[in-house]
């Protein structure tokens, strides 16, 4: 069967669907799999009720080809108010019911992706949140499948990462009552960097278990950037990691990233990620209807682009160079200027230099001219963010993702056509442009109608740059000739 008949008619539970994968799934599901409804898991947040925070998703440009194609796509939506982390999801009586008479398909998303979130958070929302999922769907009566969301990081803690499932230093009930003696214990996290990995890792291993037996699978994608083309090229939902390290840049704001250029950096495009992920569900239903009980193990898919495609950050990053010399940011503050390097104690020296140091005259002559000071809390934030985002940059990873592969060359032409996800021949160029423009559309909302203003604005900024730099050697060159005459 292909793809699009494996979902026809049939009934998908998404949870995270707010979110910048979750939003590309739901889309993606409509347009192209002739599904019966999708029942979206929204939290009501801030005060704004979950079927009003569905409608405005709903309302987002991500779903105007969709709008376009078909106009009565939001019938076939149905919204389910819940919390992952609340038992039985929060759900109401009616809602449960429903989800375990008619959900076929169960695509679980929903995490907390904050890589600092405190071990308390991160346990409840990714680790119980994911069992809560878990015991919904061992009662749904007509389950084909279950596909886990998980990440190619986590068992980041080793440098080969095959598509197995790994042991982990606690079990997650032995975690959870380390954290009802001690609320934010972090002693627990051994040789992961955050609580993100760490929690994913934990959630993979009880997926391992399978206790209730479902017909399931863990899907693990690397960095997700950018749509390469679906919906629209360049799409994206917010600022997330790489997405927040480009536009950074582009902006002359980050000037110091503790990286290594030669590391190889493993990026999938979201439409793509989102293509890869249904066809997962895909392998594990005909995996499952197969019937032999060496196919009725959890499996698992890391999607990632290194073993095709490698790709290094001083590559990736040549790219975003020449793009934003055709096409620099009106809005940029600075002339594109960033020193990278391994060393921690040289970025923070930068840091200071290129970032602090700036930013307290800025502030300096904003409390002058009687303006909020806001440059050197900007920078607090920002090299948090960064350093929160260092074991990635300075790191590299060989992962296995022959299952993947194995799936790749199991779908039809047609599939592949509909549901593309290979990366031979991969572009990178053309798609860090891609990135490069949807930042400028998307995040800082400018049109290519700006262009002529960008440029010439960019050119006084390459001359600012370049002379104050000649201003600083001047300065210092004559402080080192007073002191030795
Ligand atoms: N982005 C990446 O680069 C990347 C890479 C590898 C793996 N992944 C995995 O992909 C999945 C999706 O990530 P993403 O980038 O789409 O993250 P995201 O944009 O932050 O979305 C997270 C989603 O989870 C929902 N959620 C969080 N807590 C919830 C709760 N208590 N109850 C109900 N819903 C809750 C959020 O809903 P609200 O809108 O209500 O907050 C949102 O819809 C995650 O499992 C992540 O680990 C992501």
């Amino acid at each position: 069967m292909s793809i699009a008949d494996t979902f026809r008619n049939g009934t998908v539970f998404v949870t995270g669907s707010t979110g910048f994968l979750g939003k590309i799934l739901t889309e993606k599901l409509l347009r192209s799999c002739d599904v019966k409804c999708i029942a979206i898991l929204v939290r009501g947040k801030y005060g704004v009720p979950a079927s009003q925070r569905a409608a405005d998703t709903l309302k987002q440009s991500i779903f105007d080809r969709l709008r376009f194609e078909n106009p009565n796509f939001v019938t076939k939506i149905k919204t389910i108010d819940g919390h992952i982390d609340k038992q039985s999801l929060g759900i109401s009586t009616e809602d449960c019911d429903w989800l375990i008479k008619n959900v076929n398909f169960v695509f679980h998303s929903a995490a907390t992706v904050k890589f600092n979130e405190t071990i308390d958070i991160a346990t409840k929302l990714n680790i119980q949140g994911t069992e809560n999922v878990l015991e919904l769907a061992a009662k749904m009566n007509y389950l084909k499948g279950f596909v886990y969301v998980s990440t190619a990081y986590s068992n980041c803690p080793r440098s080969e990462i095959k598509e197995v499932f790994y042991d982990v230093p606690i079990s997650a009930k032995e975690l959870k009552k380390l954290i009802e003696i001690d609320g934010k214990t972090r002693n627990v996290l051994e040789d992961w960097p955050n609580t993100y990995t760490f929690t994913k890792a934990l959630a993979e291993n009880i997926i391992s278990t399978n206790e209730n037996q479902l017909p399931i699978s863990v899907f693990r994608p690397s960095i997700i950037g950018c749509a390469q083309s679906e919906p629209e090229p360049g799409w994206m939902n917010s600022m997330q990691g790489l997405v927040y390290i480009v536009n950074s840049i582009m902006l002359g704001l980050l000037r110091a990233i503790p990286m290594s250029m030669d590391k190889k950096t493993d990026i999938v495009p979201i439409d793509y990620t989102a293509n890869a992920l249904i066809s997962v569900m895909w392998d594990t239903v005909n995996r499952y209807q197969d019937g032999s009980e060496k196919n009725k193990k959890p499996k698992i898919y890391s999607y990632v682009s290194g073993f095709d495609s490698p790709v290094h950050w001083g590559t990736f990053l040549n790219y975003v160079y020449e793009t934003y010399y055709q096409a620099p940011p009106l809005q940029s503050v600075w002339y594109i200027f960033c020193i990278y390097s391994a060393n921690s104690w040289f970025i923070n020296f930068m840091r200071l230099l290129l970032h602090r140091i700036p930013a307290a005259f800025v502030d300096l002559s904003s409390i002058i001219r009687g303006k909020n000071s806001k440059m050197l809390k900007m920078y607090k934030k920002q090299d948090g963010i960064i350093d929160s985002i260092e074991w990635m940059l300075k790191n590299e990873w060989k992962f296995d993702n022959s299952n993947t592969r194995k799936l790749w060359a199991q779908l039809s032409q047609e599939d592949r056509k509909t549901f593309w996800f290979g990366f031979e021949d991969f572009d990178w160029k053309s798609y860090t442009q891609t990135m490069v423009y949807g930042i400028r559309k998307i995040i800082l909302h400018e049109d290519l109608h700006n262009m002529t203003r960008a440029l010439s604005k960019n050119r006084k900024l390459f001359w600012l740059h370049h002379f104050s730099i000649f201003l600083i050697i001047y300065i210092v060159f004559q402080l080192c000739w007073t002191f030795v005459m």
